[in-house]
């Protein structure tokens, strides 16, 4: 992929979040919005990357860590202004640049590298990305006579013939960027808001016959950005369709998408199925074979080996469950290590935390852990123990391999050596 640059703006208020959290610290299926524009850049091989930031930029600094170059808006005058934070790095050089905002995480890559590569193609001074909304209201209008693009008006100042129009402005624009720095400097904060509009460059581009292409998606989610919480709840389930599809199409059987939440960064192994009301959270990793759910909850850096069985009202958590375990009913594993072929009766728990920290049990090869027992962490449980059901095992213990406890609190019965 040819060079360039990407520069996201990220520094507006997002009133209408009503969040003391900036708007693009918000999750989406667990993976902030920023991160979204930011991985979509990575993926299309910008070179660099800049974050313009403003509203709580600290919060969105500290977040991006060193994974991007923040520029600081002082103060928000609109979206020209934002770009304009970025004009010094570009001082002598035309490469192209790529303008997102970090609120429309619902791009497609294929769609950015086909915008990208027309610009690149066409050699236009600007090339951006279109939809035709059945719905256009909050978005900037595109202006045509005939075919070429004379302006995009922002919905505040569009005349009510104007307002008919469906064919919207997403805010995802190529520019050459002398022009672009060029031109942001005419930009004059004359409209209802009285702020400088970055789709104010279009029109005057087009007075000085500059070539401007734009694209068509026919994705219409592409042009969803996050205003509000309604819209982030919308993303959301379109999010967790593409997710699932993804993973449908890798061979994993998923009984009912709908009720099936699985978060970013979650990698499950061909032939496992998903049944219903299952919530998988970032960064679990799912073996080959596998059945969860249905009722299922698997929270972040679990790994489940293969031909796993995990049923009803089961909860694990930071766990590493090895090959052929089953927790058919409602326990709760958290900070466990399990060995293979492990066991796990209804309504087992491991207790791991104390108050003040968290603690692991462990369960070597196969132990059977009989229902209703607690085990009380820290722990390890030898192979092929039996816990009987209802036992209580405290805490601090190393049980033999092959023994038997039973009451509460826990005793050996059989097999290993007393404690
Ligand atoms: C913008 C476009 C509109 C388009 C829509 C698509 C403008 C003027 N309008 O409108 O044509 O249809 O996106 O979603 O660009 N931001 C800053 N600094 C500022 C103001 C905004 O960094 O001073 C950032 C925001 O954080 C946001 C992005 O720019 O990520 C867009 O700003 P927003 O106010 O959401 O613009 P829209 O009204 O959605
Ligand atoms: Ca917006």
């Amino acid at each position: 992929m040819s060079r360039f640059h990407t520069i996201i703006l990220a520094a507006g208020k997002g009133v209408r979040m009503k969040s003391d959290i900036p708007k693009v610290l918000h999750p989406l299926c667990g993976k902030p919005l920023i991160q979204y524009t930011l991985d979509i850049a990575k993926e299309l091989g910008s070179l660099k990357t800049y974050v313009v930031i403003g509203h709580k930029g600290d919060l969105v600094k500290s977040f991006l860590g060193a994974g991007a170059t923040t520029l600081t808006q002082k103060r928000l005058l609109g979206t020209a202004d934002a770009v304009k934070t970025a004009a010094s790095y570009f001082r002598r050089s035309n490469d192209d640049v790529l303008v997102l905002c970090g609120d429309t995480p619902l791009l497609n890559k294929e769609t950015l590298k086909n915008l990208i590569k027309k610009h690149k193609d066409s050699k236009a001074v600007c090339t951006f990305l279109t939809a035709c909304l059945e719905n256009p209201c909050g978005f900037g209008r595109i202006i045509r006579q005939d075919d070429r693009v004379l302006a995009i008006r922002e919905e505040q100042d569009a005349a009510p013939k104007e307002k008919e129009i469906q064919e919207v402005n997403i805010g995802v624009y190529c520019f050459q960027s002398r022009p672009l720095f060029e031109g942001i400097k005419a930009i004059k904060a004359d409209n209802k808001k009285k702020e400088f509009y970055l789709t104010d460059i279009i029109g005057l581009l087009a007075e000085k016959n500059a070539s401007i292409e734009t694209l068509q998606t026919q994705d219409l989610a592409e042009a969803r950005g996050i205003n509000t919480r309604e819209d982030l709840a919308i993303a959301e389930s379109l999010v967790r369709q593409r997710i699932l599809k993804n993973h449908m199409s890798q061979g994993v059987t998923i009984t009912d998408p709908a009720t099936t939440y699985i978060a970013h960064n979650v990698k499950i192994g061909r032939d496992t199925t998903i049944r219903p009301y299952t919530v998988i959270e970032k960064d679990v990793r799912i073996g080959r074979g596998c059945t969860i759910g249905p009722f299922c909850r698997i929270r972040p850096q679990s790994v489940i080996g293969n031909q796993v069985e995990a049923g009803n009202f089961t909860e694990i958590s930071r766990s590493q469950i090895g090959d052929h375990c089953f927790m058919k009913h409602f326990s709760f594993l958290g900070d466990a290590r399990l060995g293979r072929r492990v066991n796990i009766g209804a309504g087992v728990v491991t207790a791991n935390f104390d108050g003040r920290r968290k603690n692991t049990t462990e369960i070597l090869d196969d132990a059977f852990i009989g229902s209703d027992s607690i085990l009380i962490a820290p722990l390890k449980i030898g192979r092929k123990v039996v816990t009987a059901a209802g036992s209580v095992v405290t805490k601090g213990q190393r049980i033999p391999d092959r023994s038997v406890v039973m009451g509460v609190p826990a005793k050996i019965t059989s097999g290993g050596k007393r404690l």
